[in-house]
């Protein structure tokens, strides 16, 4: 095999209580990624699509520097062409260098007959989140490999648990620069005990309404979060207003920001989707995503 085509999805983190361990895999947006082998030695990377401020030197790419964690770790000496179609926008809460990351990872496990775990692609992927958050955290990783639900239950070593599911979202995507490492720089180090009750809690209680199909259990208990969401609320103009407005017209089983945001993440009630993208509109006039909870990162072609 010469060339391997990957598609590689958005993801949602946090969804609430689950700061740094709960992840969705979206089906919309997602990137394209191409490696292919070539005859000049070392890695070469081109971009398109969203990829404004990516920079594309191998070092300070995220994508770039798995590829050559996997290269130096299996003595893969030859020359790899990366090329990245981005469809996820940079800094928009929903995992776009995980995208990238993940997709390399199951692109270069392909390539190479690597036969690496999904555990390993995870690990590999989240080393490019050090070069972009400067924490290796794994929860966009995880679901942009795994799909559907997956919890990172630990870091060291990486531990991720993963539900299959598939349900509705309708994700927006407000035109503010949020970088991750401010939205992680504001948060507390320490958190009272009342908080980690509370939050432990509505976390357990997300599991139980996922696997009892109770979404109504899970979008209330995503919007339980007392730690991470009140502070990252603040960050994003109009966020309180319009979940206030999807919320008091009974469209959505919950809302929350997804990831470090700027995103906003909603569940609609049954064919309330229409509705909420409206809302959405009216005051953000920005992209809105009407999708599903879906696959992890997956092979589209290969010669
Ligand atoms: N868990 C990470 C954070 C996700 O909230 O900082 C970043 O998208």
């Amino acid at each position: 095999m010469n060339r391997v085509k990957v598609l590689s999805p958005a993801t949602s983190a946090n969804l609430g209580p689950g700061y740094d361990v709960f992840g969705l895999a979206l089906c919309e947006p997602y990137d394209i990624i191409t490696l292919s082998k070539s005859n000049d030695k070392g890695i070469s990377l081109s971009l398109k699509g969203k990829c404004d401020k990516i920079p594309t030197e191998v070092d300070k790419n995220t994508a770039g520097v798995v590829v050559k964690k996997i290269m130096e770790d299996f003595n893969i000496n030859g020359g790899i062409h990366i090329d990245i179609e981005k469809g996820i926008k940079p800094g928009s809460g929903l995992g776009s260098s995980s995208a990238s990351c993940a997709g390399v990872a199951l692109a270069m496990n392909e390539l190479f007959n690597l036969n690496l775990s999904k555990l390993e692609l995870t690990k590999y992927a989240s080393l490019g989140e050090t070069v972009a958050a400067g924490v290796a955290h794994a929860d966009n990783v995880a679901p942009a490999i795994y799909g559907g639900f997956t919890m990172v239950i630990n870091y060291e070593p990486l531990e991720v648990l993963h539900i299959p599911t598939e349900f509705e979202v309708v994700v927006a995507l407000p035109n503010i620069q949020i970088s991750t490492k401010e939205a992680r720089e504001i948060l507390p180090n320490k958190v009272p005990i009342k908080d980690m009750v509370n939050n432990i809690g509505k976390a357990c209680g997300m599991i139980y309404g996922i696997y009892n199909r109770n979404m109504g259990l899970f979008g209330r208990c995503m919007m339980g979060d007392t730690v991470v969401e009140p502070l990252r609320s603040q960050l994003i103009k109009d966020y309180s207003k319009v979940k206030s407005k999807v919320l008091d017209l009974d469209l959505a089983h919950g809302i929350t920001i997804s990831g470090s945001g700027p995103a906003i993440i909603s569940l609609p009630k049954e064919n309330c989707a229409k509705s909420i993208k409206e809302i959405f509109l009216e005051v953000w006039d920005c992209p809105v995503y009407h999708t599903k909870v879906g696959k992890g990162a997956h092979v589209l072609e290969r010669d």
